[in-house]
């Protein structure tokens, strides 16, 4: 089993620029979804070819994923994808950051790291303080949506949601998916395990008000 990075760990202070929607992407006035801790992006590449009228981008922490990506990214000579490294939560604090997130129509948070001990919570990603971002950068009628395996964790992100009143939870049966991020629901690595385990999945959406 993988050790899971520590965000708090001092490795990530350095900040990378997020670069300009047009240096990103081909299409820079397509809808743009962020995947926060994607992985090696498997899920983002899916999404990419299937969806070519959104733009990707994905936040992964653990380095050497990034860079693989990044390099799978130049071959495939995908243009709506791109991939940052490092903890999302500086990244998006950043003050060079921040145009993004004002034009960002959906985040998704699959799976994060659960940090089971209650001393090491403050290391999950769902946090207040992110949160608080995103409520005050993010357009009216954006998106969040989160999506895990862990009860508690599903807890504890839906507090963090809900306590702030910048957001709504939203009615699954009431969500225009065809009109989403992943009109075809197409899963993430962990959520193939998880499906193939018929092992519970907890998930919300919740909307910018
Ligand atoms: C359990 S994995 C889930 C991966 C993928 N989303 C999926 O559903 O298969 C959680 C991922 O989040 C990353 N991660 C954890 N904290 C992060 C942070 N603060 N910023 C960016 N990525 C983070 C981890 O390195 C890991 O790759």
């Amino acid at each position: 089993m993988r050790q899971h990075v520590n965000p708090l760990s001092k490795h990530f202070n350095e900040i990378e620029r997020i670069p300009s929607l047009i240096e990103m992407f081909e299409h820079a006035k397509s809808p743009l979804h962020l995947d926060i801790g994607c992985a090696a992006g498997h899920f983002l590449f899916d999404l990419a070819l299937v969806n070519t009228s959104w733009n990707y981008l994905g936040i992964e922490i653990r380095e050497r994923l990034v860079k693989n990506a990044q390099l799978k990214l130049r071959e495939r000579e995908i243009k709506n994808l791109y991939f940052v490294f490092g903890n999302a939560y500086k990244i998006l604090n950043d003050v060079q950051n921040d145009f993004f997130l004002k034009n960002v129509k959906s985040i998704s948070f699959n799976f994060p790291d659960p940090w089971f001990k209650k001393r090491h919570y403050k290391r999950r990603v769902v946090q207040p303080e992110f949160i608080k971002i995103l409520s005050n950068s993010l357009q009216k009628g954006s998106y969040i949506f989160i999506k895990t395996d862990v009860k508690d964790l599903f807890n504890y992100m839906d507090c963090t949601i809900s306590s702030n009143f910048n957001f709504k939870s939203i009615d699954k049966k009431d969500f225009n998916y065809s009109a989403s991020f992943n009109p075809k629901e197409v899963q993430t690595n962990r959520e193939k395990y998880v499906k193939g385990n018929q092992i519970d999945i907890f998930d919300r959406i919740y909307m910018k008000i």
